[in-house]
C-alpha cells in the first residue's frame, strides 16, 4: 500500500464512489483536506499469492475434451473495492465464488469478458496470440458499464503466471490449446443500478480441442432479420462493440431458433435494409467497418491486416458501410457456404470448404496462433 493511499485511510479521508469518482475508467478518492484527487492502487503482480491446490486433477483424454466444459487446477483471482482499488492477487484453487444473492452482477448484468488461447507449439513453447489487444477491449468494455480498468500489461504479466501453472493442461495434439477467460463482475451487496463500489477480477482455464475436430467445414447461417444482437454504437450508443454478458444472453433464443431450422450460426443483419455481408464472388473479403455495430475482432483485425499484405492481388476488401455483420469465433475463422438469405444461396468453395482467399489467409493465421509460422503476434509465456 503506498503511503499517500495508507495516509488517507488513517486520517479517515472522505470516502468516494459514485460517478464524481469515475474518471475516463479510473476511479479515484478526494483528499478532504487538500482537494486532490488521488488514484487507487492498480493491479501489482509483484504482490502475486499462490495457493496450490491440495486436489489436483489429472487432464482428461484430449479426445474426450467439449468446448468449455473442462476446467483447469488453478484460477487467478483480484478483488476491487472503490475505497482500496486494486487488491491482492492470487493464484488459488479452481472453485465456486462466494456471492451475496443480492450482489450487482445477478440483477443487473455487471459482468465483462475475453477470451483468449494460449497454444504450446511442436517444441513445448506455450504463447498467446496478440493478447494486449484482449487487454485493451477488456478495459474499454469495462468503463462502458461503470467498472474498474486496470493496467492490462499487469494483468497479462498474472495471467502469463497462471497459464505457466496450468502447462500441463495444454493438450500436445495440434490444435488443441487452452482457453483463457478473464471475467470481471461487480459485487457490491446492494439493490441498485449504480457502478459498484465491489467488483472481482477472476481469470479461469480450460483446455480446448480444434473448432473443426473432423477437419475444416464451412456452415450455414441464417441471415437473422427478426432480431438483433445488441444495439449499435455509433447511431444509438448501444452497447454491440463491447465484449459484455448482456450482448449474449438475448441471442440464445434466435440461435435456437436457426439451429431448429439447420444453420449452425445466426448472421445478424442490421436495420431496414438486411444488408448482407458478402459482395457476391468467393475472391472477396467483405467485413464491416468498426464503427460501434460490431465487436472489434482480434481475428478480424489479424484476417485484415494479413489480407493487406496481398491487397495487391486484388483480394481486400473492407469497410462497406453497408455490410453488417461478420462472424468468428474466439480465434477462429468461420468461413460459410450457404445464407438462408436471399432464398439459401449457396456459394462455391474448394474440396476443403475453403475458397482462394480464405485457404491462404486460414494457414497464415493458424501458423501464426499455433507458432509454426514465427510472428510478433506470438507473445511467449514465461514463468
Ligand atoms: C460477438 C463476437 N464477435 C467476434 C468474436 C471474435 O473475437 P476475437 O477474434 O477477438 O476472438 C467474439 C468472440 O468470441 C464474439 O463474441
Amino acid at each position: 500500500m503506498s503511503s499517500l493511499i495508507r495516509s488517507v485511510r488513517l486520517r479517515g479521508y472522505r470516502r468516494l464512489y459514485g460517478p464524481s469518482s469515475l474518471l475516463a475508467g479510473r476511479f479515484y478518492q478526494t483528499d478532504a483536506m487538500t482537494g486532490e484527487v488521488v488514484a487507487l492502487p492498480d493491479i501489482q503482480p509483484s504482490n502475486l499469492q499462490f495457493v496450490k491446490t491440495g486436489n489436483p486433477k489429472a487432464p482428461p483424454p484430449s479426445k474426450s475434451l467439449m468446448f468449455g466444459h473442462t476446467f483447469t487446477d488453478h484460477m487467478l483471482t483480484i478483488p476491487w473495492s472503490s475505497v482500496e482499488g486494486w487488491g491482492t492477487p492470487k493464484i488459488g484453487p479452481y472453485g465456486p465464488l462466494s456471492l451475496e444473492p443480492s450482489c450487482t452482477v445477478l440483477h443487473y448484468a455487471q459482468t465483462i469478458f475475453e477470451g483468449m488461447k494460449a497454444y504450446r507449439d511442436e517444441h513445448g513453447k506455450v504463447t498467446l496470440f496478440r493478447p494486449d489487444m484482449n487487454m485493451k477491449r477488456m478495459n474499454t468494455s469495462a468503463s462502458r458499464i461503470a467498472l474498474p480498468t486496470f493496467n492490462g500489461d499487469a494483468l497479462l504479466e498474472l495471467i502469463k503466471k497462471l497459464i505457466h501453472s496450468e502447462r500441463d493442461w495444454i493438450p500436445r495434439e495440434p490444435g488443441h490449446s487452452l482457453y483463457i477467460r478473464p471475467t470481471m463482475i461487480g459485487t457490491q451487496r446492494f439493490i441498485g443500478v449504480a457502478p459498484p463500489s465491489e467488483a472481482l477480477l477472476f481469470v479461469i482455464c480450460s483446455p480446448v480441442g480444434p473448432y473443426y475436430p473432423e477437419g475444416f467445414k464451412p456452415i450455414a447461417l441464417y441471415g437473422t432479420t427478426e432480431y438483433i444482437r445488441a444495439a449499435p454504437v455509433r447511431t444509438t450508443k448501444g452497447t454491440g462493440a463491447y465484449k459484455l454478458g448482456v450482448n449474449y444472453a438475448p441471442g440464445v433464443m434466435p440461435q435456437k431458433e436457426a439451429a431448429k431450422m439447420g444453420y449452425a450460426q445466426n448472421l445478424w443483419l442490421h436495420g431496414p435494409e438486411h444488408y448482407l455481408t458478402e459482395k457476391g464472388d468467393a475472391i472477396e473479403l467483405v467485413t464491416p467497418p468498426l464503427d460501434g455495430m460490431i465487436l472489434p475482432g482480434v481475428t478480424r483485425d489479424s484476417v485484415l491486416a494479413l489480407a493487406r499484405d496481398h491487397a495487391s492481388a486484388g483480394y481486400y476488401y473492407e469497410g462497406d458501410s453497408r455490410c453488417r455483420s461478420c462472424r468468428n469465433s474466439c480465434r477462429t475463422l468461420w468461413i460459410w457456404y450457404r445464407c438462408s438469405y436471399q432464398s439459401g444461396r449457396t456459394y462455391p468453395t474448394g474440396d476443403d470448404g475453403m475458397g482462394p482467399i480464405s485457404r491462404p489467409i486460414w494457414t497464415e493465421l493458424t501458423g501464426r496462433q499455433m507458432g509454426t509460422i514465427p510472428s510478433d503476434w506470438s507473445v511467449p509465456v514465461t514463468a
